[in-house]
């Protein structure tokens, strides 16, 4: 059951992009990519091909996700992927990330969408967009912002309901579409297809009033000119749902499939007109707690073979798949709740680091019998460095801090969603005052998604969503005050679960009495001023000597802390290198690097053991280290309080055994 709350009173400023023509304005003209006039992409049906100025073409085409990857190492996915005998990139696009709040929009940054257009031409790419709005992508809540759930609790995501489209039709059509626009081929940029919402067909809501607004408006903003395309599972079961008239259906589908059967399904939807796998699957992703994913080059080489020699166009996802940095990664519903690490390696061609491995080899050999490979060396792996041990030192405590942030009291719990809280963790605390057994059942059904319960400031143990573990037995007299310290691991990123709200979500009972008077504080993870300005009252404070930090509860094996560290990245390298941080020891928690969230740690579960650091978020001279552990540090032992920066990943950690 879900709570209405209140409306968030925000305004929607419509910034309405300028449709400025860069690429007529020869913004290229150094790199000699000149505009051609009479620029057109389309389809032509009678040869079963696509067509680009009027001549027949197909596309090999990679996944990178600019969002997925740091800004400052475009270029280099980009050029690795052309010099794999690509033609194209494709890419979604995500609202929550430009999207933060309403009508707060961001394209800095990772989030320079058009930086990243404007690369890939100038890498000599054609580029295939996803808009969206829901884009599934193994991210929270498949890409929808967090506040759609705040806004209206009910929403029907994905359909015609007015409450949703209200948030679509300003996303899209003042703020998303016009940024599009001038990078269209026909414009002069790289532009060549545009996706209409995302494997609709295996959504149960199968409502083609929506599919058929969501054409409508981006014909209205983009022109009619413009090819779209629809990409559903290779059967009819999902084709059925997803074919939107008058957009193009593609199909997607993994290794070793039966190729007359999956394109089969396309020729039932589009008899004549290019064969299009738009999801061939390299790899494939991982979950917390399940080994690491991986599928055999010689599988992939195979089948790509067969696809090309059918005169296919086909796009790989993912060709590079990069890291969910901050708490971007989502989460699946399969038996259980399963949510995704911060690595999106994906066991891709080109490594989370962004190295060819041995599988983007037997791909080029199998694409250059195809497709002219560009002259010149794939340009090598970028060096890593071992920048050594840090040396952590406890900051502060999540309960101290507790004490420098707003709270909220109300009789009854609110959601993450409802306290403006799009992800990381709210301390949620009630005082008994009833009498109850000893021990007694704390029950959190459907909690979103691990609780660690405290008993005046005592360790009582955890509830976790992936176990489908709700019940925490406690002794608690009247007067004491139980804590639970909620985390959210990632929103539901497909299917009829992803309105997937975060906190708690049904009334705590005890021993089944409702458990009333709910004191409820937010630690801002995924807003960094905010965090910092917490850090700094909580300073003042202390130094005017408040008794509230005596409150140093939750520390249990060092848990429930942040801890601080430095490390230099000497003056004599040419320029910071990528490197891995490496957690032994460590349990649970989110790191931070100047600032840059690189996202959540979990090495006792696996199988992400390391971290991805991209070189850009490094400065030569002093970098900072921050963690906040939730359960477990080593820093009983003084001298095993550290954590490592190393030069190799280990993302095919042990996992637990499971039956
Ligand atoms: C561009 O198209 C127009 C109309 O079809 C045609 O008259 C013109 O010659 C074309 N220009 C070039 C350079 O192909
Ligand atoms: C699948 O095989 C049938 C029978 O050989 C053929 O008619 C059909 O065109 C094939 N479909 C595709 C997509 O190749
Ligand atoms: C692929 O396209 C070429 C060139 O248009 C054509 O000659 C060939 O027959 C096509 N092959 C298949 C399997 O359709
Ligand atoms: C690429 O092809 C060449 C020649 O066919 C072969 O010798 C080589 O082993 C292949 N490389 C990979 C990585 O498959
Ligand atoms: C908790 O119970 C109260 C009283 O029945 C109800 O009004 C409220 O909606 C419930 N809250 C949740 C989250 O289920
Ligand atoms: C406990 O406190 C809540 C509000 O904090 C109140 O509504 C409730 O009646 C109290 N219960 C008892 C048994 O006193
Ligand atoms: C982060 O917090 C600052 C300071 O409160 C605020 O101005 C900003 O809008 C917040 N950013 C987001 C994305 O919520």
């Amino acid at each position: 059951m879900k709570f209405g709350g209140w409306l968030w009173g925000a305004q929607l400023l419509c910034i309405a992009a300028a449709a400025t023509p860069l690429y007529a304005k020869n913004v290229f003209k150094e790199n000699s990519l000149e505009v051609k006039p009479n620029r057109s992409f389309g389809i032509d049906y009678k040869n079963n091909r696509f067509l680009k100025d009027g001549e027949g073409f197909r596309y090999a085409s990679g996944s990178i996700h600019y969002f997925r990857v740091h800004q400052t190492l475009w270029h280099d996915r980009l050029k690795k992927l052309r010099m794999a005998g690509f033609n194209a990139v494709q890419t979604y696009v995500e609202w929550s990330s430009h999207e933060p709040e309403p009508g707060m929009y961001d394209f800095s940054g990772m989030l320079d969408l058009e930086g990243f257009l404007i690369a890939a031409q100038q890498e000599d790419l054609l580029v295939i967009l996803r808009l969206g709005p829901f884009i599934d992508a193994e991210r929270d809540m498949g890409g929808f912002p967090y506040w759609l759930l705040r806004m209206n609790p009910w929403m029907k995501l994905r359909t015609a309901d007015p409450s949703y489209l209200k948030y679509v039709d300003n996303w899209f059509g003042n703020i998303l579409l016009p940024k599009i626009k001038p990078h269209l081929y026909a414009n002069g940029g790289p532009v060549i297809m545009i996706q209409v919402e995302n494997e609709y067909g295996s959504y149960q809501a199968c409502d083609f009033a929506y599919t058929s607004h969501m054409r409508d408006l981006t014909r209205q903003k983009l022109g009619d000119e413009v090819l779209l395309f629809s990409t559903d599972g290779s059967g009819t079961g999902y084709l059925k749902c997803g074919k939107i008239p008058g957009v193009y259906a593609t199909v997607d589908f993994g290794t070793g499939a039966n190729l007359n059967k999956t394109f089969g399904a396309q020729r039932l939807f589009e008899p004549q007109g290019p064969l299009v796998n738009s999801e061939f699957y390299p790899g494939w992703l991982d979950h917390w707690g399940d080994p690491h994913a991986t599928v055999s080059s010689e599988n992939v080489a195979t089948s790509l073979d067969a696809m090309l020699a059918m005169n296919a166009s086909v796009n790989m996802y993912m060709f590079h798949g990069g890291t969910s940095f901050g708490l971007t990664a989502g989460a699946n519903k399969g038996s259980t709740y399963q949510a995704c690490p911060t690595s999106y390696d994906y066991d891709a061609p080109l490594s989370e680091a962004g190295d060819p491995t041995e599988k983007y080899f037997a791909i080029r050999n199998v694409t250059k019998k195809y497709l002219p490979l560009p002259a010149g060396e794939v340009p090598p792996a970028m060096p890593k460095a071992a920048y050594g041990k840090i040396v952590m030192a406890n900051h502060w405590t999540v309960m101290q801090l507790k004490g420098a942030l707003q709270s909220t009291m109300q009789q009854w719990p609110l959601t993450f969603e409802d306290l403006n809280m799009p992800n990381g963790i709210v301390v949620y605390e009630t005082t008994l005052n009833f009498t109850v057994r000893d021990p007694s059942v704390l029950s959190l059904n459907d909690i979103g998604d691990r609780g660690y319960v405290f008993v005046d400031g005592e360790y009582a143990g955890v509830a976790s969503r992936e176990g489908a573990i709700f019940d925490v037995p406690v002794s608690v007299r009247p007067g004491q005050t139980i804590s639970v310290v909620v985390e959210s691991q990632g929103r539901i990123c497909v299917g009829s679960g992803i309105n997937d709200f975060k906190g708690l979500t049904t009334n705590a009972t005890l021993d089944g009495f409702y458990l009333e008077g709910w004191n409820m504080s937010p630690v801002p993870i995924t807003n960094m001023t905010r965090l910092k300005a917490a850090f700094h009252k909580l300073k003042k404070i202390s130094h005017s000597g408040q008794s509230m930090l005596s409150l140093s509860y939750g520390t249990r094996q060092g848990s429930m802390s942040f801890y601080r560290g430095t490390f230099k990245v000497p003056d004599d390298d040419d320029h910071p290198q990528d490197t891995f941080l490496k957690l032994d020891g460590w349990t649970k928690g989110i790191a931070w690097v100047n600032d840059f969230c690189l996202g959540r740690y979990w090495p006792v579960m696996g199988p992400q053991v390391t971290l991805y650091i991209p070189a850009g978020v490094l400065k030569k001279g002093t970098n900072k280290l921050m963690l906040l552990e939730l359960e477990a540090s080593p820093c009983a032992d003084p001298s095993q309080c550290y954590v490592s920066l190393v030069d190799t990943p280990q993302i095919n950690g042990p996992t637990p055994r499971k039956l």
